[in-house]
């Protein structure tokens, strides 16, 4: 039996008339949107405290009116008798109580709202067929349900600093800010980096850094989500697109092994922003701005467009038919101990799942995956780079830990142990394996994104798909799995990766019933068993917990070593490909 103890204390409340039951602790504000009735607010944000400054939330509240004996009076519907306090109240900054009752559409909360939204607009420009944050801005709609449709003002407006670089990504117009403070609150509580702040009170207060400061940290383009007029925007996106011909996928950030969800916004094939998604599971509202601005090389002019096969030294443009039959012709003539396959913790379960069915298939022991690592911020960014390295732990399961074997392949191919090596969206310039190495494998196929170096070298290149291109889930570094899905089509001849994998399976002789990868997705529950029961579409939105952390075997003291040991060397050519690019 339910603890009775444990169930939160209810309240009685009063909305607009209709008596509702509220846990202890709930905002009013919270409280009204629960049973549909929105309550206008600027400078409220339920993830940041409630300082109660814009006024936009005023209501009426009341509270039951006390006999002689100190209890509620009823009235005759058996409900307390309401005293109203005779001025309205904010609605942002009070938690419900036993018996109150709140009005948030009598005449009186209606003059307020107009009387807000005319001292708002004062002094704010006209510049809204120019704005970018029209289509998002919250000014603009409350002043067409809440405010009047003409000016009294007949004074002239305060001029504020326009177009002002606040910091490397983020553009300030001071004109159009109202000063709700919650760019200041979220640099505060959540960056945890004290940078803004608003000066020169009085008429003329603007928002500024502080001196000698700029809005820099890693999170500061969630300001520009979080400000409700268009004050602060985004310095990459402004002007680049209207915002209602965006359409909106949602989706889940791969640039670290938080997963944080996303909106990515796209027209016509072309991403233009990536703005962080609720769940309050992963990243309550935020994202990184590292995270969100990585979608450039989606359209970098160095795009696989086309799959390619080498022919007399050269590589030469084919059809996918042709491509895969080499793939697979190459490979059928060595054995397993003499193919690598070198697979990537940015890869889909979906993908993962086949690369290891062609390993099994082929009969290949040295399978892994390459390891990335960075500083974590304590916030949100997670030290592994790679979004799904659960994923690889569970479904290639090889005994050791991801990024433990890499370098024993190197070495082997190194050594010319092995003959054929398979990569799958890595760079095998990154783990040590020299360009004369590579051009002397007999067999060296490429699957990837991006041209570089390494792929210059292949047998056979085969062009894949980005993050945004495709579908398919990952297992964040929290055990959630999630799914990604497809926002924008991929470039030129370049196929999703399920289906290359799929394609290259079959052609070797296994991969059957594969036609979708829902059929993929079947074939990991069926298996997996932290997958078992499972589908995409069960997945949701928000994701599901598959696996607890404290599940996950510890990692050996000598699998850390070779996992550093493979970072380190990654480390190492960066830094070389830096001073190449710099000299
Ligand atoms: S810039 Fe935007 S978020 Fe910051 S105080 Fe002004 S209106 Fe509010
Ligand atoms: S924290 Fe990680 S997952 Fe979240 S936006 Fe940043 S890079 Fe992406
Ligand atoms: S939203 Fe309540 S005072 Fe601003």
């Amino acid at each position: 039996m339910a603890d009775p103890s444990s169930s939160p204390q209810l309240f009685n409340v009063q909305i607009d008339g209709v008596w509702h039951q509220f846990p202890k602790g709930t905002r009013v504000i919270e409280a009204c949107a629960q049973f549909g009735v929105y309550v206008p607010r600027y400078c409220y944000h339920k993830k940041l405290s409630s300082p109660g400054n814009c006024r936009m939330c005023l209501i009426e509240m009341g509270f039951p009116r006390l006999g002689p004996d100190g209890k509620a009076e009823l009235g005759a519907d058996g409900k307390p008798i309401t005293n109203w306090i005779p001025r309205p109240q904010i609605s942002c900054a009070q938690d419900v109580s036993e018996g109150m009752a709140v009005r948030t559409n009598s005449p009186l909360v209606r003059e307020c709202q107009r009387g807000v939204m005319e001292f708002l607009l004062i002094n704010h420009p006209l510049d809204c067929p120019i704005c970018d944050q029209a289509g998002e801005c919250r000014l603009q709609e409350f002043s067409v349900d809440f405010g009047e449709s003409k000016s009294r003002f007949l004074e002239n407006k305060v001029k504020k600093p326009k177009n002002v670089q606040i910091g490397p990504r983020v553009t300030l117009d001071d004109e159009r800010c109202i000063l709700c403070s919650r760019c200041i609150r979220f640099c505060q509580e959540i960056a945890h980096d004290d940078v803004l702040g608003f000066v020169d009170r009085g008429s003329y207060t603007v928002l500024t850094a502080h001196p000698g400061k700029l809005l820099e940290n890693n999170y500061s383009l969630n300001t520009v989500d979080i400000c409700p007029v268009g004050a602060l925007t985004s310095t990459d996106f402004r002007f680049k697109m209207r915002v209602w011909f965006l359409k909106e996928t949602k989706s889940i950030c791969t640039s670290c092994a938080t997963g944080c969800n996303t909106v990515i916004g796209s027209r016509e094939d072309v991403i233009y922003r990536q703005t962080p998604r609720e769940n309050d599971h992963v990243n309550s509202c935020w994202m990184c701005d590292y995270g969100r601005l990585n979608f450039k090389h989606l359209e970098a002019e160095n795009r696989l467009l086309e799959p390619q096969i080498r022919f007399e030294g050269k590589l030469i443009p084919a059809d996918w038919p042709t491509a895969i039959a080499q793939a697979a012709l190459q490979l059928k003539q060595f054995s397993g101990p003499e193919i690598a396959i070198i697979a990537s913790g940015r890869m889909t379960n979906e993908e993962l799942w086949l690369t290891s069915q062609l390993a099994k298939l082929l009969g290949v022991q040295w399978i892994d995956i390459v390891p990335r690592r960075g500083p974590s911020d304590n916030i949100l960014l997670s030290r592994d780079r790679n979004p799904n390295t659960n994923g690889t732990r569970l479904i290639l399961g090889s005994g050791s830990e991801p990024g433990a074997k890499l370098m024993a392949i190197t070495d082997a191919v190194k050594s010319g142990q092995i003959k054929a090596l398979v990569i799958l969206k890595e760079n095998t310039m990154h783990m040590g394996i020299p360009g004369e190495q590579l051009v002397q494998l007999p067999v060296f196929i490429a699957l990837n994104v991006l041209q570089n170096e390494a792929t210059e070298k292949a047998t056979v290149v085969l062009p894949a798909c980005g993050f945004a291109e495709k579908r398919g889930s990952m297992v964040n570094g929290k055990g959630r799995l999630q799914r990604l899905n497809r926002a924008v089509r991929a470039p030129g001849n370049a196929h999703d990766d399920w289906e290359t994998l799929r394609d290259l399976l079959q052609a070797i002789g296994g991969g059957d019933s594969l036609s979708s990868i829902e059929d993929v997705f079947r074939q990991i529950s069926e298996t997996v068993p932290q997958f078992a029961g499972l589908s995409l579409s069960k997945i949701g939105d928000l994701g599901v917990h598959i696996l607890q952390i404290d599940e996950l075997a510890p990692i050996h003291p000598s699998d850390e070593e070779a996992i550093e040991q493979a970072i380190a060397i990654q480390a190492r050519r960066r830094v070389v490909r830096q001073q190449i690019h710099h000299a």
